[in-house]
């Protein structure tokens, strides 16, 4: 079946005057996307009619598959940011459309995605994917045919290396190592730092890579050592850094495998303060789960990030959602709302004028922080400190991720 119609039902008050934001959701996408044109809300006037075309954006996601939450959770942040525009008038009069693909948490089906969005000329950007595996596959083909995209939440560096089309919202993992560093030293002073990576995982053995540059840079004593995801047993390599008495460990690791940790060191008699994270740490798992309390991580966003445009996002998502936002939605929210923010900038509603306002970006005011576009495509922007209290992530505070130093 080329094509899943997922109906969503707009609050009237969600739709300006602007008229109805237009969703459109394919499972395979096959050029023409299909559109979905909702109609306008019972009770209100059809809006005045434009005869200008909308803008349309073409945003891959996995909707189904094993990360269908991360695709879920990122389009209703996108969806946010998307209507607040519309509500707000639109760009130079005209309307947004949101072409959604889902990409079934595959690869394949992500290339095709973007396949697919190139060959309609009618779509100015692409936005997409959570996955850095697949924005990665995504980004080859967007670059290649000179279609600007913008991923939400795909950390990893070589996502944006493909080449002068593929942008990121969110800070990259290299910059994440070296802000974890920054802070651990010089904000909490600590002089030796124990590393605790998994080396079959990219995304830790990249982390702890970067870690231990800026670390030694600033004059720390590191010391690691390696797991594998599969082990189930981390009591020798906890016990090691332990004998070494370290003021605190570095643990880069996704939450599924550091929960297993945080169990094993607690019985070890370490504490949650010993251990310090990244943005895998970020779930409900660690969250909820007794023995993190009182450790920290780097990450994109979390509730309580005391600013304006934060406080208003969370109450706008509470209101069209009713429950709390997740990190993802924020990242997408703010990557919609990046895109849209060029869209407005660019001197022509053109492909290459996206990209070019997209690159232009300076101070962009979002709610995962302040972005400035580097020459790069990554962003100059704020990593946020969390702690982990009372089934709570707490804001500590924030470092400005910039290059290594
Ligand atoms: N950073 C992950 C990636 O690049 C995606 C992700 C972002 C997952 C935020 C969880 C939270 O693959």
């Amino acid at each position: 079946m080329p094509f899943v119609a997922q109906h969503r039902t707009f609050a009237g008050a969600t739709l300006g005057a602007m008229g109805a934001l237009v969703l459109a959701c394919a499972s395979t996408p096959a050029p023409p996307p299909p559109v979905v044109t909702m109609a306008p809300p019972r009770g209100e006037e059809p809006s005045a009619p434009t005869d200008l075309a909308p803008l349309r954006i073409g945003v891959y996601l996995p909707l189904s598959g094993a990360e269908a939450t991360f695709g879920t959770e990122t389009r209703e942040g996108i969806d946010l940011a998307v209507e607040r525009v519309i509500d707000s008038g639109g760009i130079r009069g005209r309307s947004i459309e949101l072409v959604y693909a889902d990409d079934h948490s595959l690869p394949r089906d992500a290339s095709k995605a973007v396949l697919d969005f190139s060959k309609d000329p009618t779509l100015v950007a692409v936005l997409g994917e959570v996955a850095s595996s697949r924005s990665k596959v995504g980004g080859i083909v967007a670059d290649k045919n000179h279609v600007p995209m913008l991923t939400p939440a795909s950390t990893n560096p070589d996502v944006t290396r493909v080449g002068p089309f593929v942008f990121r919202a969110c800070f990259d993992d290299e910059a994440q190592g070296r802000a974890a560093a920054r802070y651990l030293i010089q904000e909490r002073r600590h002089k030796k730092i124990g590393v605790l990576l998994a080396s079959d995982d990219l995304y830790s053995a990249l982390l702890a890579r970067t870690f231990r540059e800026q670390a030694e840079r600033l004059g720390a004593t590191v010391f690691e050592r390696r797991i594998l995801t599969t082990a189930t047993n981390f009591t020798a390599p906890l016990g090691d850094l332990q004998t070494q008495r370290p003021d605190v460990v570095y643990a880069p690791l996704y939450y599924n495998v550091m929960q297993d940790v945080f169990r094993e060191a607690g019985a070890l008699g370490f504490s949650g303060r010993d251990f310090f994270g990244g943005d895998g740490w970020d779930s409900d798992t660690l969250r909820k789960g007794a023995g993190a309390t009182g450790a920290a991580f780097t990450t994109h966003w979390m509730l309580d990030i005391p600013s304006a445009e934060n406080r208003a996002f969370v109450d706008a998502y509470r209101a069209r959602y009713h429950r709390d936002p997740s990190s993802i939605s924020a990242l997408g929210y703010d990557a919609a709302a990046l895109l849209l923010d060029a869209m407005k900038r660019a001197s022509a509603d053109t492909r290459e004028a996206v990209r070019d306002a997209l690159a232009h970006t300076r101070g962009f005011v979002g709610v995962t922080g302040t972005i400035t576009m580097r020459e790069d495509r990554n962003p100059e922007k704020d990593v946020f400190i969390a702690r982990i209290e009372g089934g709570r992530f707490r804001y500590e505070g924030r470092v400005r991720s910039v290059p290594a130093n």
